[in-house]
């Protein structure tokens, strides 16, 4: 785009209703980011200053618009949403440029791109006023821009008679205007009869009845669609993904079935990794290079060094995980964990809060909540860390070189030392030093010949529990027999019962 005196006026201030959702539609995340970072990132990266006019959930759209870090976008309230026409009659204020760029704000897939061609034209094309136009075989919902004696205006789909709605050019809902025009005529607009909306569309009408030059230029449908439903909501996420997945294969990351894969738009993915069925990458997730993520495996807010390898249906929230680790099947890794390098976590093992040494190795079964270990660790299947007493968390601490033996139950707050051992199966409750052998269980005996005694001493029991129970039933049987009179049968008839 070249250089213009232009300011962006960005409609975001309706209520939503054909999203049928209590969360506006702009609020709505698609890829990852709400819709109304689209517009606010296009117009951002072409430079334009830009207002967004809000009113229904107008302050949570102002924190969101704050927490995506568009510092610069200022705001006009839009009191009442009483149609588009008066959304930007609420921003007259901010008429400050030569131009003005309207835009929708359920507009997801329009690019920087397509906008600066758009202002450009208009500028050389020496319009008052400019409505991007696009063909579809379904214009349903849209505008249509209906030529007739020798005027050009857009009539809503409410207002199409049975003819009009056959027409397929429509009006994407993005204007280019110049303000001096703008601000004669934005107060001029009627309230629709049918739906007592003032309809920015008529400044076309307007400006074509008066003879001034009308702009209509189009651009292919796909990239310039609204969402003003679910459904559309769920088609423009699928094709804004698949152009991501594209986008990541120019970039030598394959793909096991990149129909069934969801990865953000502010995601990163680094050279010959490979992403399994079904994986989901999210909340500005890095992946390094010559990564695995199998199916399945769900990473988010997440940071994977180089060559990791992460199993089907493993989990890695907000937490490192360093270079040549290998995680899962079935492994969660939580809340801030850090994993250095060459460190094997296995299946069934989650790790909460906790920071792993290099080249440690946890691969069966286990548990760590709160804890530190070392380097060179090796903790044996099954341990867990006891960190949380019912009412606090409390640390455990495992130094360089430890083995911590299977099946071990590690009661914190504890430190186990430097190249220490526990043997399997015990209950640590205190300290170990360095290179001290810990066993926390009692001692095995051996009764000799004692399996015998006890096998004879079960089977006699259990003949015994039968016998019982046989009598049981037949004390039962004579209470009922007496119960209901000598000569009855034991089956209780109507009369008896
Ligand atoms: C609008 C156009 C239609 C075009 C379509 C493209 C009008 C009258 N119609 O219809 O010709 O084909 O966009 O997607 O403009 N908004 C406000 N205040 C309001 C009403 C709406 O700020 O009082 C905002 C909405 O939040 C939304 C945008 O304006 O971001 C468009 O409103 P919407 O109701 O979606 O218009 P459409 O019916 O889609
Ligand atoms: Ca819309």
């Amino acid at each position: 785009m070249k250089k213009h005196n232009v300011r962006a006026i960005v409609l975001a201030a309706g209520k939503s209703s054909r999203f049928n959702r209590s969360v506006s539609k702009l609020l709505t995340p698609l890829c990852g980011r709400p819709l109304i970072y689209y517009p606010l990132q296009a117009l951002a990266e072409l430079g334009i200053p830009t207002t967004l006019v809000l009113g229904h959930q107008a302050d949570a759209i102002k924190h969101a618009v704050a927490d995506l870090g568009f510092s610069e976008v200022d705001f006009v309230i839009q009191e009442q949403q009483l149609g588009t026409g008066h959304a930007v009659a609420s921003a007259r204020e901010k008429f400050d440029r030569d131009y003005i760029l309207i835009l929708n704000g359920d507009h997801p897939l329009l690019t920087a791109e397509l906008l600066g061609t758009m202002v450009d034209e208009h500028i050389d094309s020496g319009a008052v006023v400019s409505v991007l136009t696009a063909q579809t075989d379904n214009p349903f919902g849209y505008g249509r821009v209906v030529r007739e004696n020798g005027t050009t205006r857009i009539v809503e789909e409410k207002e199409c008679t049975p003819e009009q709605k056959k027409v397929q050019l429509i009006n994407t809902g993005m204007y280019m205007v110049a303000t001096s025009f703008l601000q004669d005529n934005i107060n001029k607009i009627e309230k629709s009869s049918l739906t007592g909306e003032f309809y920015l569309t008529e400044l076309i009408e307007a400006a074509s009845r008066l003879g001034l030059p009308v702009g209509t230029p189009t651009t292919p449908f796909g990239p310039v669609r609204g969402i003003n439903t679910l459904e559309e909501l769920w088609e423009l996420e699928q094709s804004k993904r698949a152009q991501l997945a594209r986008s990541w294969m120019t970039k030598g990351v394959r793909f096991a079935y990149p129909p069934s894969t969801i990865i953000d738009i502010d995601v990163q993915i680094g050279k010959d990794s490979f992403i399994g069925a079904g994986a989901m990458i999210t909340q500005g997730s890095v992946i390094g290079a010559g990564c695995t993520i199998g199916a399945s495996a769900v990473i988010e807010a997440a940071t994977l060094g180089d060559n990791v390898t992460v199993n089907p249906s493993s989990v890695i929230n907000a937490s490192t995980v360093g270079s040549n680790c290998t995680v899962g099947p079935f492994a969660h890794i939580r809340a801030q964990s850090v994993i250095e390098n060459n460190v094997a976590i296995g299946n069934f093992v989650e790790i909460k809060n906790s920071n792993v040494g290099r080249e440690t190795f946890i691969k069966h079964l286990s548990y760590l909540g709160d804890a530190q270990v070392g380097k060179s660790v090796n903790i044996g299947a099954g341990t867990i860390t006891c960190n949380f007493n019912g009412t606090y968390h409390s640390a455990t601490v495992i130094e360089d070189d430890a083995y911590v033996g299977t099946n071990n139950s590690l009661v914190a707050p504890l430190r186990i030392g430097k190249g220490a051992y526990t043997a399997a199966g015990s209950t640590i409750t205190h300290d170990v030093p360095a290179e001290d052998l810990a066993v926390g269980r009692t001692r095995q005996i051996n009764k000799t010949g004692y399996a015998r005694v006890l096998r004879e001493k079960y089977q006699l029991q259990q003949r015994q529990n039968e016998v019982a129970a046989v009598k049981a039933a037949e004390t039962t049987q004579d209470e009922d027999t007496l119960a209901l009179g000598a000569h009855t049968s034991s089956i209780p008839t109507e009369k008896a019962a």
